[in-house]
C-alpha cells in the first residue's frame, strides 16, 4: 500500500498522514490516544478503525452497520470532531486522539447526554445510541448555537431504526439548554488497560505487546460445529507408496509440498509451528499457527493432523487433515486427501464454495509437491514457486467464478421479481 501524500480528509475532517509505505498483505504499527490512553497496534493496512477498536482494542461501545459511511453507527470523535470510523483506515490515525462513546461517561458518571439520552427514553434497542451520542456530542461542542429548528438537519447523519427521533432531538435540546456555552468535556477518558500495546509503557497501560501478531497458540482445538468446507482430493503420483510415505512422515519437508507455507519451529515430533500465506483474490491472508499431528499409521501409510491458524486481521482457520497413501498396481501411489475446514473472521465471507474450491486447489499443488518430494527427497525452489504461482493463479479464478455465480444469482432474482 502507498501512503497517501497528504492529511486525509473524511469528508469531516483531517488526519495525519501515514508515512510509511506496507504491503497489502504485511502489518504496520500504529500509535494514538484512545479514551486518554496511549495505545499501539499492529494491523494490516485495510484495516479501518471501527474494527480495530472493536476487535483490537475491546472498545465494543462503537457499532458498525452499514460500514460505507450511511448509517452513522461507528461515529467516533476524532481530534475533538465526529468521524465514521468505518471509512478511517486504523493506520490514518497515526498521533491521533480519538474518543469512543466509552470515554464520554461510565455507567458510574455518565455524561449529561448520556443522561439526557435515558430520561428522554432516547434508546429502545440501543443500536444506534453510541453514534447518537458521540454525533451530538461534536454538534453541541462545535456548534453550540444550533438553533433548536436546525436539531434534526444537524442529526440526520446517524440512522435510528427504531426509537423515532422525537426522544432523541429532546434529549439533545435539553443538554444544549442546560449548557449553552458548550456540552462539558467527555468524562471516561483516563489511562487505563487497553487491549493493545502500549508504546509508553506507562504504569496502568496496556501489557507489552499483546497485538504485535497473530496470537500464538498452544494446541489445537477444532471448532465443534459442521465445517465451512469439507474437501476430498485424490491425486495420482508416480512414485512409490514408501517414498511417499516417507514425505509424509517427514513434517518439514512435508510443510515445504504446500504452496505458502513455512514451518517456523518445532516443539516435538507431532507439533509444529507455521505460517502460511493464501491469496483469495486480491485479498492476500497471512495465517499464524500450529499443526498437530494426532495419528500416523506407517502400515497402512495413514496421517491424520489437526491444523489452526489466525492472521491479524481477525481471520482463523483449522482443519482436520487425513492424507493416505496406496500402492497402485503400476507401482505409483494413489494420495488421498480429506479436510474438514473451518473458517470464521474476514476469511469466512468468502463462503463454502470459494473455501472449498481454494482449499481443493491447494491439495492438487500440495500433491504435486509431494510426488517431486518422494522422487528427489526435496522440493526445489523454482518449483515452488511455480505452484505458489499456480496455486494463486487458481484462488483467483476461484473467487472470480464464485463472484460470476453470485452475480447470476442475483440478476436471476431480479428478473424473477425476488429481492
Ligand atoms: S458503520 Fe460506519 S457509517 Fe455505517
Ligand atoms: S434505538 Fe434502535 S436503532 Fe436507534
Amino acid at each position: 500500500m502507498t501512503a497517501a501524500p497528504e492529511r486525509h480528509d473524511t469528508g469531516s475532517r483531517r488526519v495525519p498522514a501515514p508515512v510509511a509505505r506496507v504491503a497489502a498483505h504485511e502489518t504496520a504499527e500504529v500509535t494514538f490516544v484512545v479514551n486518554g490512553t496511549e495505545t499501539t497496534v499492529e494491523v494490516p493496512p485495510r484495516a479501518h478503525l471501527g474494527d480495530v477498536l472493536r476487535e483490537r482494542l475491546g472498545l465494543t461501545g462503537t457499532h458498525l452497520g452499514c460500514e460505507h459511511g450511511v448509517c452513522g453507527m461507528c461515529t467516533v470523535l476524532l481530534d475533538g470532531e465526529a468521524a465514521r470510523a468505518c471509512l478511517l483506515f486504523a493506520v490514518q490515525c497515526e498521533g491521533a486522539e480519538i474518543v469512543t462513546v466509552e470515554g464520554l461517561g461510565s455507567p458510574d458518571d455518565q455524561h449529561p447526554l448520556q443522561q439526557a439520552f435515558s430520561a428522554h427514553h432516547a434508546l429502545q434497542c440501543g443500536f444506534c445510541t453510541p453514534g447518537m451520542l458521540m454525533s451530538s456530542y461534536d454538534l453541541l461542542a462545535n456548534e453550540p448555537e444550533t438553533a433548536e429548528e436546525d436539531l434534526p438537519e444537524a442529526m440526520s447523519g446517524v440512522l435510528c431504526r427504531c426509537t423515532g427521533y422525537r426522544g432523541i432531538l429532546a434529549a439533545v435540546s435539553d443538554v444544549a439548554g442546560t449548557y449553552p456555552d458548550g456540552v462539558p468535556e467527555p468524562r471516561g477518558c483516563a489511562s487505563r488497560m487497553l487491549v493493545g500495546r502500549s508504546a509508553a509503557g506507562r504504569p496502568g497501560d496496556a501489557p507489552e505487546d499483546t497485538t504485535a501478531a497473530a496470537p500464538q497458540l498452544s494446541e489445537v482445538r477444532l471448532p465443534s460445529g459442521p465445517p465451512s468446507a469439507v474437501v476430498d482430493v485424490t491425486s495420482q503420483l508416480t512414485s512409490p507408496v514408501d517414498r511417499v510415505w516417507a514425505v509424509l512422515n517427514d513434517f518439514d519437508l512435508l510443510a515445504r509440498c504446500l504452496p505458502g507455507a513455512q514451518l517456523v519451529e518445532s516443539y516435538d515430533e507431532d507439533r509444529h509451528r507455521g505460517r502460511a500465506t493464501v491469496a483469495l483474490g486480491p485479498v492476500k491472508l497471512s495465517f499464524e499457527g500450529l499443526a498437530q499431528v494426532v495419528e500416523r499409521d506407517p502400515d497402512t501409510h495413514r496421517l491424520r493432523f489437526h491444523g489452526q491458524g489466525k492472521d491479524t486481521g481477525g481471520s482463523a482457520t483449522s482443519a482436520d487433515v487425513v492424507l493416505a497413501a496406496t500402492p497402485t498396481a503400476d507401482g505409483g501411489t494413489e494420495l488421498t486427501a480429506h479436510a474438514d475446514v473451518h473458517l470464521s473472521g474476514r476469511v469466512a465471507q468468502f463462503g463454502r464454495a470459494l473455501a472449498g474450491d481454494v482449499s481443493r486447489r491447494l491439495f492438487e499443488q500440495f500433491a504435486a509437491g509431494v510426488d517431486e518430494a518422494a522422487e528427489t527427497g526435496s522440493v526445489s525452489e523454482v518449483s515452488l514457486a511455480r505452484r505458489v504461482r499456480l496455486a494463486a493463479g487458481a484462488a483467483r479464478d476461484a473467487a472470480v467464478g464464485a463472484l460470476r455465480r453470485a452475480a447470476g444469482r442475483i440478476r436471476h432474482r431480479a428478473w424473477s421479481g425476488k429481492t
